[in-house]
């Protein structure tokens, strides 16, 4: 079931979406070489408690973090930890999720280290566009399935691939809510998106194949089964009268 949200519940989302995005824009400049991801969480686990929010990774079904950091082969749901130092070179994304007033915000960048390779960086530049490319197709009375079909469309012609297990998601009053946003075209997502819906489009790209593997040893880590680099960026999104607002932007 997917709910609409109602003004009230919209500036509620609006309040959680920017102060994601402040979140992640006061840890930029942290994000650097020689810091550790494990230092990362903590310094966004005391702004987010210092604005009144609760970090809504923290316990999530066992999840013992505050935020997520995937680097390089890392797809999502990395764990941060003060002995991981990220150096010259890496890839990072950082996912943050604040709670505030009993609504979710949901946004995430990936972050170049240093130097990075010239494809490594195009891959960060091109998953962002295609995040882009997905959000620009929202509006009422188009199918979702027009989300992913312009995220395939960009992606597939660079030859990069796009993760399939994992997905954007409703989002409101819980952290994922119907429906699921699949980041490809597919008629499962043959929904017609209506003004008040709010879902997450954060698209997770590969260089190399598609398929992940979750690490046995923690439960949580996602890897590209073929240790390629895999970038992901991520917005929550409303669907207004004319088309969409991103609720995780300044
Ligand atoms: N923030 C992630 C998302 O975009 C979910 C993280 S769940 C966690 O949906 F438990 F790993 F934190
Ligand atoms: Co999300
Ligand atoms: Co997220």
């Amino acid at each position: 079931m997917i709910k609409i949200k109602d003004r009230s519940e919209i500036t509620k989302m609006r309040n959680a979406g920017k102060l994601a995005a402040r979140v992640l824009e006061f840890i930029a400049p942290y994000v650097k070489e020689g810091q550790s991801t494990g230092n990362l969480n903590d310094l966004c686990h005391e702004f987010i408690i210092n604005n009144g929010a609760v970090p809504a990774p923290l316990n999530y079904h066992g999840y013992p973090k505050s935020i997520c950091t995937s680097v390089n082969n890392i797809v999502c749901h990395g764990i941060p930890d003060k002995d991981q130092i990220l150096k010259s070179g890496d890839i990072v994304n950082v996912d943050i999720t604040v709670i505030l007033d009993g609504y979710f915000g949901d946004t995430s960048s990936t972050f170049m280290i240093g130097n990075v390779s010239e494809s490594a960086r195009l891959l960060v530049e091109r998953t962002e566009n295609a995040m882009y490319r997905g959000i620009e197709a929202v509006k009422p009375d188009a199918y979702l399935f027009e989300v992913g079909r312009a995220i395939e469309k960009y992606i597939s012609k660079i030859g990069y691939s796009i993760v399939r297990e994992y997905g954007g998601h409703g989002i409101g009053s819980e952290f994922h809510e119907d429906p699921h946003v699949y980041h490809f075209y597919t008629t499962l997502n043959k929904i017609r998106l209506k003004p008040g819906m709010c879902f997450t489009v954060e698209p997770m790209i590969n260089e190399g194949r598609y398929e992940v593997i979750t690490s046995k040893k923690d439960g949580w880590t996602v890897k590209t089964k073929d240790n390629s680099l895999s970038a992901q960026f991520e917005h929550t999104v409303l669907v207004t009268e004319q088309g969409y607002e991103i609720l995780t932007k300044l």
